[in-house]
């Protein structure tokens, strides 16, 4: 980790060069010097700092990782960058929402203290090629399906706890492999970040806030609910005594049917993993994930279900 913040400066006044203060008292910075300007401000006044590394688009659910930060830290760090290098060849990277204003809008309101906005040059600038490749969690599921999805997810990660220094950082457990991959990197790294999983936040009708919804027809959106529903039902069929219900092909199977019985989803994957290396597990037990990603149309939803079983 990279503590050499020779280029700050003391400073009480709210704003560095690059810097600029929005609504609230949210500062926002564009580039690296003033970045490390600010959080070797934020050092010196003894803050213990909170990460929330996002891709923008933001929805309730980003703003309940940030409140979980606040709770974690008296200083919170948001990033929104959308990284090129976790888009697959086959996914639209210009067409990935964007809406910086609106974000910063609904960031400052909730209390964020620091808002980090980098260009593409600044996380890879010309001549870039250092990578990183988290092998184990990383491995199938999200990872078949997208190739080099977690690579470009674990090299923009890596280079944002370079660059921000936080004490702990947040991460939604919708993406529950990817919080693998990062729980991984951060221990095969040695990285003295504290990592934490925030519970799915769902719309009222249960299905999981995602980006990727709005892409959703008012039909297909309708249907969603069919991940959230199984998943429940599912919960409550393994509260049920037996070791039968918790064999991963049981379990694969009782998703399955549920899926299959709304027309518009197409099961991609189910499996039971164990909630640390993402390994495939043939018994739901210890703590374990189900994770689930069903397409509608072209869009692929992805939900889960985080379990601890005895
Ligand atoms: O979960 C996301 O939004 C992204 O994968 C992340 C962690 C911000 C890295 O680009």
């Amino acid at each position: 980790m990279i503590r050499d913040l020779s280029l700050a400066q003391d400073n009480s006044a709210p704003a560095v060069a690059g810097a600029s203060t929005g609504a609230g008292n949210m500062v926002t910075v564009e580039g690296a010097e003033a970045l490390w300007k600010q959080v070797a401000m934020a050092r010196r006044r003894g803050h213990r700092i909170a990460f929330v590394p996002t891709m923008g688009a933001l929805h309730e659910g980003h703003l309940s990782l940030l409140r979980r930060a606040r709770q974690l830290a008296d200083w919170v760090v948001v990033s929104i960058f959308v990284n090129p290098t976790q888009f697959a060849a086959d996914e639209d990277l210009d067409a990935y929402p964007r809406d910086h204003r609106r974000d910063a809008e609904l960031l400052a309101a909730q209390g964020c203290d620091l808002l980090f906005l980098p260009a593409v040059d600044t996380i890879y600038p010309p001549g870039h090629s250092t990578f990183v490749d988290v092998e184990g969690p990383s491995r199938g599921f999200e990872g078949a399906q997208r190739p080099g999805h977690f690579r470009g997810v674990a090299t923009v990660v890596t280079q944002l706890f370079h660059m921000v220094q936080p004490d702990v950082a947040v991460f939604g457990q919708k993406d529950a492999q990817q919080l693998a991959v990062v729980r991984q990197l951060v221990r095969d790294l040695h990285l003295p970040v504290e990592i934490v999983g925030a519970p799915i936040v769902r719309e009222a009708d249960g299905l999981a806030m995602s980006s990727r919804n709005v892409y959703l027809d008012p039909a297909q959106r309708q249907a969603a609910t069919v991940l959230s529903r199984a998943l429940r039902r599912l919960e409550a069929h393994l509260a049920a005594p037996g070791d039968e219900a918790r064999q991963a092909t049981a379990i694969e199977a009782f998703i399955a049917r549920l899926i299959a019985a709304e027309p518009l989803a197409r099961l991609d994957y189910v499996a039971v993993v164990d909630a640390r290396t993402f390994e495939p597990l043939s018994q739901a037990e210890g703590e374990v994930v189900i994770a689930l990603a069903v397409r509608f149309g072209p869009t692929r939803l992805l939900d889960n279900l985080h379990l601890t079983l005895q």
